[in-house]
């Protein structure tokens, strides 16, 4: 079939189809899709990180048909029920005194909101961020995001990347390395407004951030009368076992935490919604007028973001999330893999490096999805597993077995 998109994206060969929901237990998403010709896949893309119910959970569907027969659309101007009732969920989740919160459509416009808010609200001018960072793709958030791949065709508007200054005046320090985000502070300390982090760097290929140096981010933000954002839209929404990736690598010290914290993917269980939380003192400085999306906050999305964070509290998914880290290593000291260089990840973020030449992982990610599994690969290295909470050991079985077979081929 004739791909009439633009060709922005790696091709795959296949259109997939449904979801499956042979065998899939009472009140349980499905883990299995299909493509247009009737082959099924195991799906460890997850809509890259989207489905933390799988396909089609019913009470998902049901809170989505709901609110559907209720009301649809509404703009930003209208404060509604869904809204109401997810912010309020939110709140309860994410650790921030009196939280307010922006509710938009995808995870570069919350990154968005957040520079927005630290400019506003430090009266200052820079942003900064580390190496291999991945914020997003309009223009305010690839200036932050590191591979030149996304950044270097757009050099015009966003500026070169070393030595400081990008037009949008975003400076990068190495990920972890704290004396060296001290001394950009040394530097430009007076001028920046935030500090953005993935606790968890996502589409570098799984890296988690060290406590120490989140601590460390923690100590020089206030030292320097900067902000602390948290990007949680791969780690967070309950994905490394806890709500935030941040209360799993740093706990939950209120003096520990960050100042804006934004999520999008898992948040909405495969609807598009994200949210860019702060405290009540930082939200104000975002006066009327001064940022908004006619589809955010969209009665539809908040609804089944609602639903998703219910069912993933009464159904025990964030628990069961935790646990497939430590069943993905079981299974590789009981079946063990010389090409495998190291498994990296907390919890349903689990990423796989292959050793070998500069790409080694494509060819083994393109060998799994002709063997029935779905990946995707990260920086050409990392096999990246981003699974529905609820899979367990049979799931990550059926990934390293195929992973192992897609590597031998
Ligand atoms: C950490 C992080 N930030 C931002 C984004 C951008 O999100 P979106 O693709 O929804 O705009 C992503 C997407 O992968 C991400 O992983």
């Amino acid at each position: 079939m004739q791909d009439l998109r633009w060709p922005t994206y790696a091709a795959r060969n296949i259109v997939l189809d449904a979801a499956v929901f042979d065998d899939v237990p009472t009140g349980r998403g499905s883990m299995r899709v299909r493509d247009s010709e009737g082959k099924v896949y195991l799906d460890a893309v997850g809509g890259i990180g989207c489905l933390p119910l799988g396909h089609g959970h019913p009470r998902w569907i049901a809170a989505i048909e709901a609110q559907m027969r209720k009301l649809v659309a509404a703009a930003g101007t209208f404060y509604t029920a869904p809204q109401q009732e997810l912010a309020a969920e939110l709140a309860r989740r994410v650790a921030l005194p009196q939280a307010r919160t922006f509710i938009g459509n995808t995870g570069t416009e919350v990154t968005e909101a957040a520079i927005k808010l630290a400019t506003r609200a430090t009266g200052r001018d820079m942003v900064l961020v580390f190496d291999r960072a991945f914020h997003g793709r309009t223009l305010g958030a690839i200036a932050m995001t590191a591979n030149a791949a996304y950044r270097q065709p757009y050099v015009a508007c966003v500026g070169e990347d070393r030595p400081a200054f990008a037009h949008m005046n975003v400076v990068r320090a190495p990920f972890g390395d704290l004396d060296a985000t001290a001394a950009m502070f040394e530097q430009y300390g007076s001028r920046i407004a935030m500090v953005a982090v993935e606790p968890i760097q996502g589409e570098a290929g799984i890296f988690p951030a060290s406590r120490d140096f989140l601590v460390g981010l923690r100590e020089l933000c206030t030292r320097h009368g900067a902000l602390l954002g948290d990007d949680e839209i791969q780690a967070g929404s309950g994905r490394t076992g806890r709500f935030l990736a941040w209360s799993t690598l740093v706990g939950d010290d209120p003096a520990l935490q960050p100042d804006i914290v934004w999520l999008a993917k898992a948040v909405g269980g495969g609807f598009p919604i994200a949210a860019c939380v702060t405290t009540e003192a930082l939200a104000k400085h975002m006066v009327k007028g001064s940022h908004g999306s006619t589809f955010g906050g969209n009665p539809l999305a908040c609804a089944a973001a609602v639903a998703t964070l219910r069912i993933m509290d009464d159904d025990g998914l964030l628990a069961a999330a935790a646990a497939q880290r430590p069943a993905l290593d079981a299974i590789a000291a009981e079946d063990p893999e010389p090409r495998v260089k190291q498994i990296r990840g907390l919890g349903a973020m689990l990423g796989i490096e292959i050793a070998g030449e500069s790409q080694p992982a494509q060819p083994v990610g393109d060998a799994m999805q002709r063997l029935g599994v779905l990946v995707t690969v990260c920086s050409g290295h990392t096999i990246r597993v981003l699974l529905p909470y609820h899979a367990g050991v049979a799931e990550l079985r059926q990934v390293w077995s195929t992973m192992r077979r897609a590597l031998s081929a």
